[in-house]
């Protein structure tokens, strides 16, 4: 039994923080509470959004790229959205695209928790958010 690793057939990569470290979920959630969303490195280096969850992380990540232009999205608490700085476009807290001229919701990865560090893999299944097929894969 090989277990999976980042980097392996599964086309996945490990969540790394702005200094490139592999982010470790214990440490991590001490300084992340619950519904946080923060930027990590994830598939190709497109950054992408960690979302913590009550007892630990979310199944999925969120790409920051915004679908209209290429900006990176922040993540916009009070608002609970993700709001683009460059034309104004809108998501909710999933990534799904509530205001344009954006004219998709943001791209969703596989997040899982392997040994203490966050797994990205490719999401290639029914985006949740509209029930389309992901347009990213
Ligand atoms: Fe985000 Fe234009 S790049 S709204």
């Amino acid at each position: 039994f090989i277990p999976p690793s980042a980097g392996g057939a599964s086309g996945g990569v490990t969540a790394k923080d702005a200094l490139g470290n592999d982010i470790l979920v214990s440490e991590y959630t001490k300084s992340h509470p619950a519904g946080d969303r923060s930027l990590a490195q994830g598939l190709k280096g497109d950054p992408t959004y960690v979302v913590v969850t009550n007892d630990g992380i979310e199944s999925y990540g969120i790409n920051a790229v915004c679908t209209h232009l290429g900006c990176v999205v922040p993540w916009n608490a009070n608002e609970n959205k993700f709001m683009c700085p460059c034309h104004g476009s809108q998501y909710d807290s999933t990534g799904k695209v509530v205001r344009g001229p954006a004219p998709l919701s943001l791209a969703l990865v596989h997040a899982s928790v392997e040994n203490d560090k966050i797994s990205f893999t490719p999401w290639t299944e029914t985006d949740f958010r509209t029930g389309d097929d992901p347009w990213w894969a």
